[in-house]
């Protein structure tokens, strides 16, 4: 089959260590696997963090990436594949929390191939309402969204929340999910235009980024890490929440524990979502009408292009990357 293989790990240049192959062999199914025919994905920091060294054994290379599937199952319907590989009863009723989860493309190939193999419990039908792009955007900027804000954050109607960064696939989503859910909704951006962008999507108010808040949130999402964690303590109200689901600019920070123990905040953690959430949350974005943001589409032939794009500081939405052709 036609692949883009991670070959090597580069922290360097870690988009030189995709190289396309044609005639990679296809991934063998292990019992109750199903092989699904990949029509779309996008491209994550996951898959930067991976080829970067990041959580990853140097012995798995060369491994295709990917955490976003979409495709046809082997009887042709539309599926789409949601996050954690795991098993209910050992995560208590939570496959994420299951010990030996695994996220998609790390214990099986990825989505930058033409086919991969997913267990079947993690597949579900595609929406006809959503196209494949569309769809291909859901898995790890979506439901671990939904996740971050409902499950885990508890966000109700009527809160504030601030939202770090206004152009990645989470932050995108978080603000559309976030105002559809009757939240008032902060974000911030260094960019004046993805600020702009961010209140065109539904955002209440965009602001710079360590700007004080005119009244303190209920809950902040960060997923940027150390280049605003500080901001994000500071502007939670006594009592208030702090998701944490990711850390693009490092996780090396002050944890900060007066401000955390004095005013009683929480920090939570959270990762991946469910298949359970992912349902609901797909019943939510088409009672709400909302759509994943597409920045740019690009063929699998042109991935490392797709992978600059990822990195560039204009970036609001998904890239998506077409693997069938
Ligand atoms: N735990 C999970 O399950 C999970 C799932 C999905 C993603 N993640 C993680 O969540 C993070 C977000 O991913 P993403 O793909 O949505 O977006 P991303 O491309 O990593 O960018 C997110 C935001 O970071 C902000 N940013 C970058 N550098 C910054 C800096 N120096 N100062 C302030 N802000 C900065 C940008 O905001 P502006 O340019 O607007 O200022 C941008 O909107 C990643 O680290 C990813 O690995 C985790």
């Amino acid at each position: 089959m036609r692949a883009a293989v991670a070959v090597r790990i580069d922290p360097q240049d870690p988009v030189s260590a995709i190289e396309l192959k044609d005639g990679w062999p296809e991934p063998e199914p292990r019992p109750g696997d199903v092989r699904i025919r990949v029509a779309a994905t996008t491209v994550n920091m996951h898959d930067l963090w991976t080829l970067r060294g990041v959580g990853v054994a140097p012995g798995s290379f060369p491994k295709i990436l990917g955490c976003d599937i979409v495709g046809w199952d082997p009887d042709g319907h539309e599926v789409l594949v949601t996050g954690a590989f795991g098993d209910l009863d050992a995560g208590g009723g939570d496959e994420t929390l299951d010990p030996r989860r695994a996220l998609v493309s790390e214990d099986r190939p990825g989505s930058f191939g033409e086919y991969t193999v997913v267990p079947a419990r993690n597949v579900i039908a595609k929406p006809a309402w959503l196209s494949f792009r569309e769809a291909a955007c859901l898995n790890v900027g979506w439901s671990t969204t939904y996740r971050a804000l409902f499950t885990r954050g508890r966000a109700q109607p009527g809160e504030r929340i601030l939202i770090q960064g206004a152009g990645g696939g989470v932050s995108t989503a978080a603000i559309a999910m976030a105002r559809a859910a009757g939240l008032q909704v902060i974000v911030t951006s260094r960019s004046e235009d993805k600020r702009r962008r961010a209140l065109e999507l539904g955002a209440h108010q965009a602001i710079a980024p360590g700007e004080r808040l005119a009244e303190p949130a209920d809950l902040v999402v960060d997923t940027v890490g150390a280049a605003t964690w500080n901001h994000s303590l500071r502007s939670l109200r006594p009592g208030g929440r702090i998701v944490t689901s990711g850390a693009t600019t490092g996780s090396d920070i002050a944890l900060d524990l007066p401000r955390i123990f004095y005013r009683q905040l929480s920090v939570i953690g959270s990762t991946s979502a469910t298949r359970a959430e992912t349902l609901r949350m797909l019943r939510f974005m088409e009672a709400a009408n909302l759509r994943p943001v597409i920045d740019s589409v690009y063929p699998l032939e042109r991935i490392r292009d797709a992978f600059v794009r990822t990195q560039q500081p204009d970036l609001f939405g998904n890239v998506v990357v077409d693997v069938a052709s």
